[in-house]
């Protein structure tokens, strides 16, 4: 079973920042799943929340600020002091990073435009992918699923997972309709019966977010491909087990 980053190493160190996803790159990690937003002037940023107040000292939505207003903002204090210089990176310099580590390693990035639909994301992402040469690196996944379709479109092979919150009935037949290689579900989906019958069909499942060691053999009986974690440490351990 493959070990993702949730947030990168979220569990230690400031979520979606260049540390985290370092940190998790040095324990070892299969991949790292990672969320973006868009500045006002287009710039495509690792951040979870529409909003900058949770994870950085400022205030108000991303899409408001041009991106050298954004980097100007402490993302690491919120953790804790020592991580004051950690800033909201764009999704450029990851991919950079990516493309210059040793291992190869894969990046899920998660469109957050289910509450925002930003103005071309699926284009820009696929241009950015397409210059870093990542193709076959990367996994794009949203709970947008009508955004998942647009990026079929675009793309007829980039690797794509539908994102599911709970259990969902309509899953596979959406996942079907998008042509997506995999589902990326919580714990309640991947061991229901809806889960079952979608790694029957051969669609790879990924789940999040697992912290608990203890579930790993649920996991590995119910085919689960990936799991995502915000302690990769812990869970590296587990995955040889058997
Ligand atoms: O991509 C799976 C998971 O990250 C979705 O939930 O809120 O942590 O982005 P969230
Ligand atoms: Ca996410």
């Amino acid at each position: 079973m493959e070990i993702y980053a949730h947030r990168g190493f979220s569990g230690k160190y400031p979520e979606n920042t260049m540390l985290a996803f370092q940190k998790a790159y040095d324990v070892g990690v299969d991949g790292i799943e990672l969320d973006v937003q868009m500045t006002k002037d287009g710039e495509i940023v690792v951040i979870h929340d529409e909003r900058i107040d949770r994870t950085t000292n400022g205030i108000g939505y991303v899409k408001d600020f041009l991106y050298k207003q954004l980097r100007l903002f402490d993302a690491g204090s919120w953790f804790h002091d020592c991580f004051a210089r950690q800033r909201i990176p764009a999704l450029r310099e990851v991919l950079e990073w990516v493309q210059n580590v040793d291992k190869k390693i894969m990046i899920n990035i998660e469109l957050k435009n289910n509450v925002i639909d930003y103005p071309h994301l699926e284009e820009k992402l696929l241009k950015m992918i397409e210059q870093f040469q990542l193709e076959k690196q990367v996994i794009l996944s949203s709970f947008n699923i009508r955004s998942m379709g647009k990026v079929r479109q675009l793309h007829p092979t980039i690797h794509i997972g539908t994102l599911f919150a709970g259990v969902n009935e309509s899953a596979i037949q959406s996942t079907k309709l998008v042509n997506a290689q995999a589902i990326h579900g919580d714990l309640s989906f991947v061991l229901s019966s809806e889960g079952k019958e979608a790694a029957t069909q051969g669609m790879k499942l990924r789940v999040y977010t697992v912290n608990d060691a203890k579930v790993v053999p649920l996991l590995r009986n119910a085919k689960v491909s990936a799991l995502m974690t915000d302690f990769p440490n812990e869970l590296m351990a587990e995955r040889c087990e058997t």
